[in-house]
């Protein structure tokens, strides 16, 4: 077989870095080597040279670089990976949050980035299935997000083999899943509904946002992920997912797969042997441990003369549609959803708040309220792109494929006249290349 050119193959290196996050060191071209080559095949490249030399000088769309990455990247997984993690998911974090938020909430946000063909996320509805005994009272939302559509796809089908749950206690297996065909097991429908599976470049795309649902986590697992990004894009993903969690939220990952110094902002926990990161409110500094910073008394200030008292004016309320946005991005719902009623009867023809409302009814499953706030919305603008993206991805989930298809081309053919690095209005700085990425997975164009 022949080797692909070094040059080639460093240059290679650079972009999958840059574009994709993905790390491969010199130590690393061999596997490089490997995934391009079958990658290439899939390509259309007998060439593995010219594929590598191809990737480079274009600019790719979401499918090439969705085949990229899965023939860059590892799909292991399985149920329960790393069990005494999902011991401490159910006892020391979710049971103290369903004790505190059973009177007033009732809600809990969990993401699984990264989360491949899916067994982490509905080990992590398994595990809050497990936590809650009155799970239909509560507003359980787990995100599960991964570059690779293959994955998402198996995933969104729920359905396993036995080599899925070579880590899973058999009593799980036989109260959560139920046979299903060619020697299959098939996860019970109602967890199943707990999860939103979509495509997310951990490395490219932003987040938090309302409209990935990526705001207001209280736990995200990114477990076997970092390790495959440089130790710049490590840095730059803790970074943002500390910025989606709640006060209070944790981070599990695997400790082998990052150093320390990757997660500044956060304090550190060890329970029962397992590493927890955890969002404080109090200012960190970055480069060193919270925890480890050892108080130095503030030497006494110099007395000033006091300054004359003038009455300082209380600050002017948040304006309703402000308001609706910031309890939102906090995960506080139903409080967001009373501030959007104030912000349209307020604005009855501003088509961000009827939009805003839209977003915050999905997120508390209300899908049908959410569809009559959309149409609300185009019937007020009918460019609202994201609106006709919306419409698009909850037509879709319902099963109404013709409605969604149109929505999704007007979305497509809206987002065509403007330019990729243009970003879209009203969402929170995602780009219309992006958008029209998303749109294209959606329609499998
Ligand atoms: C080894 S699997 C880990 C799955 C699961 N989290 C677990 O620990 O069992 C790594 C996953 O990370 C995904 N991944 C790699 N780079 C990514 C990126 N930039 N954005 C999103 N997902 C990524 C891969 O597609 C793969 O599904």
């Amino acid at each position: 077989m022949k080797p692909i050119d070094r040059n080639l193959l460093g240059e290679a290196s650079r972009f999958i870095a840059l574009r994709m996050g993905l790390h491969f060191p010199e130590e690393r071209w061999p596997d490089l080597a490997r995934g391009l080559r079958t990658a290439g095949k899939e390509l259309g490249f007998e060439d593995p040279d010219a594929c590598a030399g191809w990737l480079t000088t274009r600019e790719l769309t979401v499918r090439q670089i969705e085949i990229l990455a899965s023939h860059l990247t590892v799909g292991e997984t399985y149920f329960f990976r790393d069990p005494a993690s999902f011991d401490v998911l159910e006892h020391e974090i979710l049971a103290p949050l369903v004790s505190g938020r059973a009177q007033a909430g009732r809600t809990l946000r969990l993401w699984s980035a990264g989360c491949c063909t899916g067994e982490e996320a509905y080990s992590l509805a398994i595990t809050c299935a497990r936590a809650l005994p009155d799970l239909k009272a509560w507003n359980v939302s787990i995100l599960a997000t991964d570059l690779n559509t293959r994955f998402l796809a198996k995933a969104e089908a729920g359905v396993y083999s036995e080599w899925s749950f070579r880590g899973t206690p058999g009593r799980l297996r036989d109260r959560f899943f139920s046979p299903a065909d060619d020697k299959g097991f098939a996860i019970d429908p109602t967890l199943k509904d707990l999860i939103h599976f979509s495509y997310l470049n951990l490395a490219e795309d932003a987040y938090p946002s309302l409209h990935n649902r990526t705001n207001a986590m209280d736990v995200i697992f990114c477990r076997n992920v970092l390790m495959y990004f440089t130790p710049d894009h490590q840095r730059r993903v803790v970074a943002a997912l500390h910025r989606c969690l709640v006060d209070g939220g944790r981070l599990v990952v695997n400790p082998a797969e990052a150093s320390t110094s990757a997660f500044p902002m956060f304090a550190m926990e060890d329970i029962g042997g397992v590493t927890l990161y955890r969002k404080t409110s109090r200012p960190t500094c970055v480069g060193s441990w919270p925890e480890l910073v050892s108080p130095v008394p503030a030497p006494p200030a110099p007395v000033a003369p006091a300054p004359p008292v003038t009455p300082i004016a209380a600050p002017p309320p948040a304006a309703p549609l402000a308001l609706a946005r910031t309890c939102a991005d906090q995960g506080r719902l139903e409080e967001a959803l009373a501030s959007c009623e104030d912000a349209i009867a307020a604005e009855r023809t501003n088509p961000a708040a009827h939009f805003l409302c839209a977003t915050v009814c999905d997120e508390l499953g209300r899908v049908e309220e959410a569809i009559v706030a959309l149409r609300k919305v185009l019937y007020l603008d009918q460019d609202f792109v994201l609106a006709h993206h919306a419409l698009g991805g909850l037509y879709r989930r319902l099963n109404k494929r013709k409605e969604s298809r149109r929505h999704l081309a007007v979305a497509f053919e809206l987002l065509s006249r403007r330019g990729r690095d243009e970003i879209v209005p009203d969402s929170d700085g995602m780009t219309c290349g992006r958008l029209l990425e998303s749109v294209r997975a959606m329609t499998g164009a």
